[in-house]
């Protein structure tokens, strides 16, 4: 090790965490302007890419700036060896010995997969869903890793955008509390600790709302929907601590976030007082040039560095130029001491400057990934995100015995698609398939036929998944084994390639020739059990007239097998309730349940000038909060503390929950208002608290919620939060269109 870097090693080796900005300071001292710049410089590492390969980002070169202590981080290297070998160079042979941080993509788990985010999100069980955010966090950092690039906390009305799969779905009020949920499981209550690691919010902001749900589109949204449904989940983030946020690939009213200075400088940095760092999006800072924003990488490295993005993510732009803006004086080096000191508290946060190597123990690694703990821990989250939409007859569940049950679907015996879309680090084929975890249920026959090809070739992160619309073979073979069954349970609907980054849609029925299969198969026997595999909201009408169970199974990673057999055999109850609308077609997306009323929402005067189509309901097919049990819930006796409230009081709700059916239940109960008028006006419902209750047969139990200042109030067009007097309507029930109501008024 040079003798500089034992230096500052053993400056930095302090314990006392309020000293960390002195030693920032000191730290500040002693770098060169590149110095600074290199720890804003993150290159990818030499292996899996996440985006277009760069230009110029030869291994060579990445290697001789590591050396130099041109690079703060690098993302996508995994695995301890990979790491202390670039670790190694960071701090045994550069000039101060800075640890890099590591970056990966921990979106739904490491290597043993969790249910893909917006799947988790339908558990609506905040203690699952950090322990979920646990369980990876202690694979990944024993791999090496000490940042994660999630949660992504993208609000998404719009089910043709491929990226709903990553977010938490469609409401502010349930994103919030699950972006905390997964920022404390993540990071835990001690970042310095080995097993945890730091959170990153992202994509900041506003990506979930590209138009017309096209991957990497402009957005254009006003105030309004940017303060009460876009930033929600950020605020909610940064206020519970979340150490890193990214920001996003969208321009947002014309100015791309990455040299964003309203919502970077503005709001996280100014109002929000956020302290930690900000990370480009990959080479989100040379688009800035294709956006048409700024003309060459200078322009773009100086509106970025302005804007408050802290870190390049292999975009070799600050690295190109950011140092000579300095020099000629066109930025100012405070800038960079802002940036660099953001950056390095994190890494010294994260006890990097104690030891660097502390993720990098071969011990831990081997009995930590792929361990027993974590494939229990992702099967019962696997469970959990599973939504019942409809079990007519209850067909469901299968009885254990006697029955001959026909398995139909190429995604049945699919090893690779239930893995869902962000999976670097698993091997390909490790999910348990649904055949699988059915064929351990042996006191029924069980026959498996595919039915039809679902996709030709292989399918993978980088490339389109290639649909099969014409190769029938196998359909007739399907359609005799249904008629041979009691039951046959399809599994289709989307590859776990067919959501994620790059994959926006146009249509949301059945891909490939599954609507016909299931047709076809319905046709010889309606006795038809549907698991739907999607990362996103499906348009599946014909399905929802004519099937009689259909149960939303997502991409639910790992065990997703053993989740989906043990559901469909009643070994577990289903409570998993929708976090995003179904649409009845394309044309009404985006659909969402916290809509504005119009001026004319119903058909008055029976003629057509009322806000509808023509052709289809209004409705959804199946609402935001929407998932049924094998048993039953009956809500009563709303009750408030009073009829009217002083704006600062707290409204005292509660509500009579009795299962009503033979077994044990989950039931998610939901709490809605309605502000009836407002300076600006207010949606027709909106989510304000909700509680998960299990009930044994029999049981009732009374559920209380609190209303209050932070629950009452909205962001006017100026973004300030108020709380005005009115009148307000509470809903409680089982999903948003509950129409158990009661009121009360709010006076100054
Ligand atoms: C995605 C990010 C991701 C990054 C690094 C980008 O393409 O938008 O969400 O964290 O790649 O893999």
């Amino acid at each position: 090790m040079p003798f500089i870097a034992c230096q500052a090693q053993k400056t930095f080796q302090m314990k006392n965490k309020n000293t960390f900005e002195q030693k920032i300071k000191v730290l500040l001292k002693q770098m060169t302007i590149e110095e600074k710049v290199g720890q804003m410089n993150q290159y990818n590492g030499f292996w899996d890419v996440t985006g277009p390969a760069p230009e110029g980002g030869s291994a060579e070169k990445k290697y001789e700036h590591l050396r130099k202590g041109w690079v703060g981080s690098m993302l996508t290297v995994r695995g301890v060896e990979q790491v202390r070998a670039v670790q190694k160079i960071a701090v045994e042979e550069t000039r101060l010995g800075i640890p890099l941080i590591i970056g990966f993509d921990v979106i739904h788990g490491y290597k043993t997969l969790s249910p893909i985010p917006l799947a988790e999100a339908a558990s609506w069980d905040l203690n699952a869903i950090k322990k979920s955010a646990e369980t990876a966090a202690a694979e990944a950092s024993a791999s090496g890793i000490n940042w994660t690039f999630g949660p992504m906390v993208d609000i998404s009305r719009d089910a043709r955008w491929g990226r709903s799969m990553e977010g938490a779905g469609e409401d502010p009020f349930l994103g919030s509390k699950i972006a905390v949920a997964r920022v404390q499981g993540f990071q835990g209550d001690d970042l310095s600790s080995p097993t945890t690691i730091a959170a990153c919010a992202k994509h900041f902001a506003a990506y979930g709302f590209s138009e017309s749900g096209k991957e990497y589109n402009t957005v254009d949204i006003g105030t309004s929907t940017l303060h009460n449904i876009v930033l929600p989940p950020f605020k909610a983030a940064v206020d519970a601590g979340v150490r890193t946020l990214m920001n996003s690939f969208n321009e947002l009213n014309g100015v791309p976030a990455t040299g964003n200075v309203y919502l970077q400088r503005d709001i996280l940095k100014g109002k929000w007082g956020f302290n930690g760092f900000v990370i480009s999006d990959w080479a989100s800072l040379n688009e800035m040039i294709t956006w048409g924003h700024a003309k060459n990488k200078r322009e773009a490295a100086r509106l970025a560095a302005l804007a408050g993005s802290d870190m390049d993510m292999e975009g070799y732009v600050y690295i190109e130029e950011l140092a000579q803006l300095v020099k000629d004086g066109v930025i100012q080096e405070a800038i960079l001491d802002d940036a660099v000191s953001r950056i390095l508290r994190v890494k010294f946060e994260l006890g990097l400057f104690d030891d660097p190597y502390k993720y990098c123990d071969e011990k831990r690694e081997k009995e930590t990934v792929g361990s027993k703990k974590a494939h229990e821990a992702v099967l019962d989250m696997a469970k959990k995100s599973i939504v019942l939409l409809k079990n007519q007859n209850k067909i469901l569940p299968l009885k254990k015995e006697g029955q001959k049950i026909a398995l139909i679907g190429a995604l049945a015996s699919d090893k690779n698609s239930p893995l869902g879309s962000w999976r670097i680090a698993a091997e390909n084929n490790t999910a348990v398939s649904v055949l699988e975890g059915m064929q351990q249920y042996k006191g029924n026959e069980l026959l498996f036929e595919k039915g039809s090809e679902f996709f030709i070739g292989d399918s993978n992160f980088l490339q389109e998944v290639k649909i099969n619309t014409s190769n029938k073979s196998g359909v007739k073979e399907a359609v005799a084994t249904a008629k041979k069954a009691d039951v046959v349970v399809m599994v289709l609907g989307e590859n776990g390639f067919q959501s994620g980054e790059g994959r926006s849609r146009t249509e949301l029925d059945l891909p490939a020739i599954q609507q016909e299969l299931l047709e076809e198969v319905y046709k010889v026997n309606p006795n038809i059990v549907l698991v739907l595999n999607s990362g996103r909201p499906l348009s599946i009408n014909w399905a929802d007239k004519h099937i009689p169970a259909i149960v939303e199974a997502w991409h639910l990673g790992t065990e997703t097998g053993n989740a989906v057999a043990q559901v469909l055999y009643g070994d577990y109850n289903p409570s998993g309730k929708l976090p995003m609308t179904f649409p009845r077609n394309v044309g009404q997306v985006p659909i969402y349940y916290n809509y504005k009323n119009t001026g004319r929402p119903t058909n008055k005067d029976n003629n057509v000038f009322w806000s509808h189509y023509s052709d289809v309901e209004k409705t959804p097919l199946y609402p935001f909060g929407h998932g049924l049990s094998y048993t039953t819930f009956e809500y009563s006796d709303v009750i408030l503390n009073g009829t009217s409230f002083k704006i600062g009081d707290d409204v005292d709700v509660s509500v009579t929950l009795k299962n009503t059916g033979k077994v044990t239940g989950k039931e998610v109960v939901q709490l809605y208002i309605r502000d009836l008028y407002a300076s600006v006006t207010r949606p027709v419902k909106e989510l304000k608290g909700f509680e998960l209750v299990k009930l044994k047969a029999g049981e009732s139990k009374t559920i209380h919620f609190t209303l209050n200042k932070e629950t009452l109030g909205f962001y006017d067009n100026d973004g300030t939060y108020v709380v005005e007097p009115g009148d307000f309507k509470v809903f409680i029930g089982g999903s948003s269109i509950t129409t158990l109501e009661t009121d009360f008024k709010l006076v100054d």
